[in-house]
């Protein structure tokens, strides 16, 4: 479809990095279920911080899997920081250590990293800018791509001008969230910047933000002439919704949403994963995230109001659950009551 560097991405939908998010078993579970790419949580590029326990976590994916010939997946590592000359050096080890892909944020507004004055808050200052992605690119061998928002404020809406910079930089590949940073997540992602900015620079660039369906991705795609589109908070507890909408794109036709006994299976699988990744005391945490988010958009489905508290019931007794085992037999347990609950109801119906 298109390609970064060496890489040639098959689908027009890539995963978007997510701190606290997409972590190797949920990037490894949206690539099976058709994302083109996918990225990692933001790894902080000082390395003196990665002993930590969560930069570990988020760099021991790398290590795990050296296998490159088994892998379908891109690789691909997100890289936060405000030096260029730390920025180089974590591309490095990081292309050392792996990683087929380096992404530099300079989107997200999250406080802690704009404190020090990186992720969006880089914006601002488009000298610092072309500083680091020169220096990022001219590091490794693996291709540099970049993720930032439409412009510093409203009012500096500069998102062209570091679209060229990151072009004249070599970076391959630019992600755009259709806000600003002063936006935050505030009102809606507009996609005209987005489309401006494709019509300036050659390389492939993702639009982001508010992308929750097949449709909106196809008028998001037919109105940026975007490469494709990068899907973050509509992929959790949803990670069919790639293969929703690359089906939507190919056929214009709507994929049957995942039975009750895909998603039971597809979210035991991943709890089990999340389990051994992390262990248990901490993938009992993990998965309590998850299993919220995935009942959030199945119970949306839900419309009867006896399915619904079902869900919410579930829920509760679900987040006190401290055993890994007890985890997996609850969920299987849920999926069966719900499947006896909708036949009850459709009988009823029916009668
Ligand atoms: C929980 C959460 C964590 C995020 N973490 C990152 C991150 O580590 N790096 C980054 O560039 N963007 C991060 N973002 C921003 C997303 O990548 C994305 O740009 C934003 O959510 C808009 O896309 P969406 O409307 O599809 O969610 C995060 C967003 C959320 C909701």
């Amino acid at each position: 479809m298109f390609t970064i560097g060496s890489w040639s991405i098959q689908q027009p939908t890539i995963l978007a990095p997510m701190a606290g998010v997409t972590d190797e078993p949920f990037r490894r579970l949206c690539s099976e279920l058709g994302a083109g790419m996918t990225v990692s949580e933001m790894v902080t590029s000082d390395e003196r911080l990665w002993s930590s326990r969560k930069s570990q976590q988020r760099l021991s994916s790398l290590t795990s899997i050296k296998d490159r010939a088994n892998r379908k997946d891109i690789r691909s590592v997100q890289l936060a920081g405000n030096d260029p000359e730390m920025m180089a050096a974590a591309a490095k080890t990081n292309a050392k250590m792996g990683a087929d892909v380096i992404d530099i944020n300079m989107g997200c507004p999250a406080k802690k990293v704009c404190k020090k004055a990186a992720g969006s808050a880089l914006l601002k200052d488009e000298k610092l800018v072309s500083e680091i992605l020169n220096a990022v690119v001219g590091a490794v061998d693996i291709p540099v791509t970049l993720k930032i928002r439409t412009g510093w404020s409203p009012e500096l809406r500069n998102g062209v001008t570091i679209a060229q910079i990151a072009e004249d930089s070599g970076i391959q590949a630019l992600a755009v969230h259709g806000r600003t940073r002063a936006c935050a997540f505030k009102g809606h992602a507009e996609y005209d910047t987005i489309a401006e900015i494709v019509q300036q620079i050659s390389i492939p660039v993702f639009a982001n933000g508010d992308i929750y369906s097949a449709e909106k991705a196809k008028m998001v795609l037919q109105h940026t002439d975007a490469a494709a589109v990068m899907i973050g908070r509509a992929a959790q507890g949803n990670p069919w919704i790639f293969r929703e909408i690359n089906h939507y794109l190919a056929t214009g036709q709507h994929l049957k949403k995942p039975s009750a006994e895909e998603v039971c299976l597809t979210l035991s699988q991943h709890i089990k994963e999340l389990h051994y990744f992390y262990g248990e005391l901490m993938g009992l945490r993990i998965a309590r995230k998850h299993v919220g988010w995935y009942l959030k958009q199945h119970s949306h489905n839900a419309e009867q109001h006896v399915l619904a508290t079902h869900y919410d019931d579930f829920r509760h007794r679900f987040n006190r659950i401290e055993d890994s085992q007890e985890q997996l037999n609850a969920i299987t347990e849920f999926f069966n009551q719900q499947l006896l609950i909708t036949e009850k109801l459709t009988g009823e119906i029916a009668a």
